[in-house]
């Protein structure tokens, strides 16, 4: 047994054993968790290996019905029992251990420095889902510490948090490979995303945070299952397994397109997030980016 199958049995153990001591009596599963426990994570197999449900349902003030990724769908099936900071500490643990030795995309594995699993408060209300890490990431080991993650760390820091109140991860916790470029990024394929999507889903059901920010087209896509076009859907809240997502501009458009009113509706969607999570907002803060 290899040690990246023993991690996840012994991870996969512990959660149940936690899920147990928290009184749930019984999981669903999916045919495609099924599938994803008969070969073992981290190998390259293409199943599914999400062993929780739901984060537990918060109502945004308006909600559309999104149409679930093919993951998603696989996954979503019931609310997990509220987990203790123990617990999520556990199982974030176990759950890294996997992620850190993973194989299931051979070239990914074989071209990254690091697995950038994600970072930050696993016990925080609010996170943020990228897209994948670039080279700064994967150099580092650590999502949005490159340019466009500097003016996430700006943004939530404007927010009132900083990197250390909340959570921060990628769809993808490899950097997209770029064979014969030593610069540029490209945007992951929809077979990684749905392949590495089960290390975000199930780092979702341990921190069950209150509100999701999916940053760019991207993020939106591989977790609703999405595609159109970020400059309609930003701004609107949609819904991820009872959690209510708002989809932005990545921080990297932002670098791109200078213009202050572009920066305003970024910052008037995280004002929509404040809100909901019930932050005080001051006026000061409630105008920023608007013209003179
Ligand atoms: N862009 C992303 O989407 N994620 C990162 O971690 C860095 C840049």
């Amino acid at each position: 047994m290899s040690v990246g199958y023993q991690q996840l049995i012994e991870a996969t153990i512990q959660h149940l054993e936690d899920l147990k001591a928290q009184g749930a009596r019984f999981i669903n599963l999916s045919p495609e968790t099924l599938e994803g426990f008969a070969s073992p994570l981290g190998q390259p197999s293409g199943g599914t290996a999400d062993v929780s449900g739901r984060p537990q349902a918060v109502s945004p003030p308006t909600q559309s019905a999104p149409r679930s990724s093919p993951v998603a769908e696989a996954s979503a099936s019931s609310a997990p029992a509220p987990l203790n900071r123990e617990a999520k500490e556990t199982a974030m643990a176990g759950l890294r251990a996997r992620a850190m030795v993973c194989q299931k995309c051979p070239q990914l594995a074989a071209s990254r420095k690091n697995v950038v699993f994600g970072v930050g408060d696993i016990h925080s209300p609010l996170m943020f889902v990228g897209e994948a890490p670039g080279a700064d990431e994967d150099e580092r080991g650590e999502p949005f510490v490159g340019k466009a993650g500097q003016l996430l760390t700006k943004i939530v820091q404007t927010m009132g948090f900083t990197r250390d109140t909340v959570y921060i991860a990628n769809i993808l916790k490899c950097r997209p490979d770029t064979p014969g470029q030593a610069v540029g990024n490209r945007k992951p394929t929809a077979g990684e995303m749905k392949t590495c999507l089960p290390y975000l889903l199930a780092q979702l059901d341990i921190i069950q945070p209150k509100v999701i920010v999916a940053l760019g087209a991207t993020a939106v896509e591989g977790l609703l299952g999405e595609t159109g076009g970020i400059t309609r859907l930003r701004g609107h809240w949609r819904e991820f397994r009872g959690v209510p997502v708002m989809p932005t501009y990545h921080p990297a458009y932002l670098l791109r397109n200078e213009a202050l009113s572009e920066k305003r509706k970024v910052w008037e969607d995280m004002l929509q997030v404040l809100q909901l999570l019930g932050r005080p907002v001051g006026e000061k803060q409630r105008n920023y980016f608007l013209k003179a």
